[in-house]
């Protein structure tokens, strides 16, 4: 079955400073770049499943303003239906303020129009059997779960980034749940660090699972593991590749799961997304970092 990838979520301007070292509270660093590129973890995810040959309507809210003009003509350029992209002048474009220091960053988020998006915005777009749902937690939830609750037919994804505690009536709705160890940690209480043993991230990923809902943790340079039904977990290592900047790979990996799921090629979708994820990894930027298809197809191969 095939369909569409319809991501309702955060549109960003990311204010991006390259630094040789990431700022400890206090501390001014002098940055050696500064570079102004398109982000918010819903763009992020749409253009990637865009570029990963799915068709993509994109839902949100950008401000009418300089920076909202330009995120709508990404959108342009990558085909991504943006009809559902609303601009408002009730509030500007959200803005991501980031460091990037030898591939790791530190993001502050201002969600301006984001968070105006509204059920009005959510209800417009039409949502088919084969289509793949995806959502994040940069707009509000509240509007998430009434857009999950249409998508019962279809396949929801909620990528519950940036972390935070999630009411138990939206996992109710999410048929597959997308995490980092951080995110794990927040959502499930428990322990965790960036390096916790599998078996530890395994048993905090299954306090969490409802039944029937998959759950995937993607562990940076680790790869990823899942659990899904009664199968043990599967979990899958990461392509060793040079970090540039992670900004965005855990987008890259949801974009590309859901083109994965939305053209038909479930099987294949874990190691699709963990392939994706790590040339995303290899470049600048978030949403101008997503690959393309036959880049995907050939880090697979190897
Ligand atoms: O996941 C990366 C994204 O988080 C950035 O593009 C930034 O805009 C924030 O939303």
């Amino acid at each position: 079955m095939s369909g569409r990838v319809i991501v309702a979520g955060s549109l960003n301007m990311d204010l991006v400073a390259e630094a040789p070292s990431l700022p400890r509270a206090g501390e001014t660093v002098m940055g050696t770049a500064f570079h102004t590129l398109p982000g918010g973890k819903g763009l992020n995810q749409a253009v990637a499943a865009a570029r990963l040959g799915a068709e993509v309507a994109m839902i949100g809210c950008v401000g009418r303003d300089a920076f909202g003009a330009r995120l709508l003509d990404v959108m342009r350029a990558d085909r991504v239906d943006a009809s559902g992209v609303r601009q408002t002048d009730d509030a500007p474009t959200g803005i991501a303020q980031i460091v990037v220091s030898a591939g790791e960053n530190c993001i502050v988020v201002v969600p301006g129009a984001n968070m105006t998006l509204t059920d009005a915005d959510v209800s417009s777009t039409r949502i088919d059997g084969g289509d793949v749902v995806v959502a994040q937690l940069e707009t509000p939830i509240a509007v998430t779960e009434r857009l999950f609750a249409r998508a019962r037919d279809a396949t929801t994804i909620l990528n519950a980034a940036p972390a935070a505690v999630v009411p138990d009536s939206l996992l109710a709705l999410t048929d597959l749940l997308v995490v980092n160890e951080t995110e794990l940690a927040t959502l499930s209480g428990a322990t965790l660090r960036d390096d916790s043993a599998l078996a530890d991230i395994v048993a905090a990923a299954r306090a969490l699972r409802r039944p029937a809902m998959t759950v995937i943790v993607t562990l940076g340079r680790r790869g990823a593991v899942m659990l899904a039904g009664d199968a043990p977990p599967h979990a899958i290592d990461g392509h060793a590749v040079e970090a540039i900047d992670s900004t965005g790979a855990g987008d890259c990996f949801v974009g590309a799961y859901a083109a994965a799921l939305a053209t038909g090629r479930p099987g294949s979708a874990l190691a699709f997304a963990n392939a994706a994820a790590a040339l995303a990894v290899t470049r600048r930027g978030a949403a101008p970092s997503m690959p393309r298809l036959a880049e995907v197809e050939a880090l697979m191969l190897i």
